[in-house]
């Protein structure tokens, strides 16, 4: 598959936070609280996911070669290419973390490169976090997010995300209020056959695009 997901290292944090800052324009995370979660937290599981048509087939300048694909004018928007000539690094164009808490999966970011986005990256990034919830003993999945990000509050309903409540002036750069979402419990066969259904799709869609894009 063109796209690949790994477990985010501490090499991979210059790419990482490249993207935050596009994602997360009024708020990222310091690059040492990433080095705190993924030297010292233990219940914590951090991803990347690569392009591998960029790390395999580098443009003498790195991620060019995704612009190079891409007809004009939406080359013009989002420049996926990045500060480093390093294909490994260049390569990654989302990342997205989770936290085990007693038996909840809490998802603490998820993010794509904004010239990435719509692709189904998201949701892969997503599909790997539930995987990992499963496989770790979770029972549920459960994250905030702003009440206008409507993007956002979309992949995760997709996913059998439902607001439960709301954290009022929960984020500190604009006062905006949260809502928390939650899954159904993800170790019941409903859950486990819609999560499956929903995988299967994307799967589908990722390897037609690919196919589309060779
Ligand atoms: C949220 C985010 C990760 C989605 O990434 P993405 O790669 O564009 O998402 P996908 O292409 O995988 O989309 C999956 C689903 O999410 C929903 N979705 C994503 N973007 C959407 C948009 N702009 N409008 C409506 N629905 C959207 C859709 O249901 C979509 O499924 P579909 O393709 O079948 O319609 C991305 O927009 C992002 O990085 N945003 C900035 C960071 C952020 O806000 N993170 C969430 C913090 S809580």
């Amino acid at each position: 598959m063109r796209y690949v997901v790994n477990r985010m290292t501490l090499s991979d944090l210059p790419r990482v936070l490249e993207i935050e800052k596009l994602a997360y324009p009024t708020s990222q995370w310091p690059e040492s609280a990433y080095q705190r979660e993924l030297r010292e937290n233990r219940w914590a599981h951090y991803l990347v996911v690569r392009d591998t048509l960029v790390r395999d087939q580098p443009a003498p300048s790195g991620g060019d070669a995704l612009l190079a694909r891409r007809a004009f004018p939406f080359s013009m928007f989002h420049s996926a290419k990045p500060a480093t000539s390093d294909p490994e690094l260049a390569s990654i164009v989302g990342y997205a973390g989770l936290w085990l808490m007693y038996d909840e999966g809490h998802v603490t970011t998820i993010a794509t490169h904004p010239s990435v986005r719509r692709r189904g990256l998201g949701e892969l990034l997503l599909v790997h976090l539930i995987d990992i919830a499963m496989e770790i003993g979770a029972r549920w999945v459960t994250l905030e997010v702003r009440v206008t990000n409507a993007s956002a509050q979309a992949l995760y309903h997709k996913y059998g995300f439902q607001i439960v409540s709301t954290r009022p002036h929960y984020y500190s750069d604009n006062n905006e209020d949260a809502y928390i979402m939650w899954t159904d419990e993800i170790t019941q066969p409903k859950y486990q056959a819609f999560f499956a259904d929903l995988k299967t799709k994307l799967y589908d869609r990722l390897s037609r695009d690919e196919m589309v894009m060779s």
